[in-house]
């Protein structure tokens, strides 16, 4: 039997939710082109079509519109465990944790993909529920006015988005929404195909991505500009690093082998979102990394990944740095649920193989005679 380290290159299912092309740098949800979704749709038309595969009409986004709005509410006993958790908690193991208490209060049957869109509504509230309380500033009501990307910068901010904060946030979470079967998906099948719930699985999925190996490079990538502190300072940081051996953060993909296509997209927002909000400097110093370290990694097939610009964008949208892989799972939690969805058509309960290098037949010795 063939051992395949990281599952690296085995196929667990076949999808029609997105495909990547990781020598061309192209990525496509449901057959589209990620350039076209970005400069064209919103989040909720996003989420529609990962939802339910096709582009919706006016109709139909209306009625998610109205579904997101209808669920943006949590439990008192879960605003109450935001209240009172410690304030140093990791937000992640909080979103873990709200995420539970959810599954727990919800004893309707229903529909999957009615609770996936429930569930999609609800995390932004809890991500701004816990930010505010941990701050000490009072929580903010979700505005029905707002749609689903403004309500949670509104929640997060108490105060209403930009139109430049507003399109920067739509496009972040649209470039973050899937992203075939990486970590954190595969997770949240392997626990779908027990026939455990949504719930369940969601939150394995959340586990998953808490590791800096998948959800935190966007804030390593973050703290290096930050560290680096003026452009001037760029190639002495870079050739230092690379010297001792250090990797560039935000650079490198196991899929892409040329420019991240999703970084590209976030290039141009995140120079936005910098002016506007009086962040030009690290904007300047990101550009310059990412410049000096395609001249030098490039040649190796290693270029800037979403992580690179994603955490100035995040910042500048007023998310602390350790909320970050919070945000993330709020748009990642309409493909995990869609992936749950696809798999179940055809499930098949996941149990793989390990290859046995232990001895075999070992003599048994009574507790009184072992050494
Ligand atoms: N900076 C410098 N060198 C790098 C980098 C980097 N960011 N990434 C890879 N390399 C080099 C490695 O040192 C290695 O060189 P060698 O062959 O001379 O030893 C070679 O490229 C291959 O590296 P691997 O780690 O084996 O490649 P893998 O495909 O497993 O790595 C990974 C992908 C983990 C993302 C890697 O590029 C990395 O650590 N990047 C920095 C962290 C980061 O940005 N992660 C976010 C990924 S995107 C996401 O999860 C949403």
């Amino acid at each position: 039997m063939e051992l395949k380290k990281g599952l690296e290159d085995v196929a667990i299912k076949e999808t029609e939710i997105t495909y990547i092309d990781g020598q061309l740098g192209r990525l496509y949800y449901r057959g589209y082109p990620i350039y076209d979704l970005t400069e064209f749709s919103t989040f909720d038309e996003v989420a529609y079509l990962i939802w339910f595969g096709k582009l919706p009409n006016r109709k139909e986004l209306q009625d998610l519109k109205e579904k997101f709005v209808e669920e943006r509410k949590i439990s008192d006993s879960i605003t109450d465990y935001l209240r009172k958790v410690r304030k140093d908690a990791n937000p992640m193991d909080v979103l873990r944790t709200a995420v539970s208490q959810i599954g727990l209060e919800d004893t309707r049957p229903g529909d999957i993909r009615e609770k996936a869109i429930s569930l999609a509504s609800k995390i932004p509230i809890i991500i701004s529920y816990f930010s505010r309380l941990r701050d000490g500033k009072d929580i903010v009501e979700p505005d029905p006015s707002l749609s689903h990307v403004e309500n949670f910068l509104y929640m997060l901010n108490g105060n209403k988005p930009s139109q430049v904060e507003s399109r920067t946030m739509d496009v972040t979470m649209i470039l973050h929404i899937d992203h075939e079967m990486n970590a954190s998906t595969f997770a949240c099948l392997v626990v779908a195909s027990t026939l455990s719930d949504l719930y369940s699985s969601v939150v394995a999925g959340i586990s998953a991505l808490k590791g800096p190996l998948h959800g935190g490079a966007n804030a390593e990538a973050l703290k290096q500009f930050m560290e680096i502190g003026s452009k001037e300072n760029v190639t002495d940081y870079i050739m230092k690093r690379l010297e001792n051996g250090q990797r560039i953060m935000g650079f490198g993909h196991r899929i892409y082998k040329t420019y991240d296509p999703r970084a590209r997209i976030l290039k141009d927002y995140a120079k936005k979102i910098t002016e506007e909000r009086g962040n030009k400097e690290l904007f300047a110093i990101a550009e310059k990394v990412d410049e000096i370290g395609c001249k030098i990694l490039g040649k190796k097939g290693i270029y800037p990944n979403v992580d690179f610009y994603a955490g100035i964008v995040l910042y500048s949208l007023g998310f602390n740095p350790d909320l970050f892989p919070t945000v993330f799972a709020s748009s990642r939690v309409v493909g995990w649920t869609a992936h749950v969805m696809e798999y179940l058509k055809d499930n098949k309960l996941i149990r793989p193989k390990a290859i046995y290098r232990g001895e075999i037949g070992r003599k048994y010795i009574d507790l009184d005679s072992r050494e």
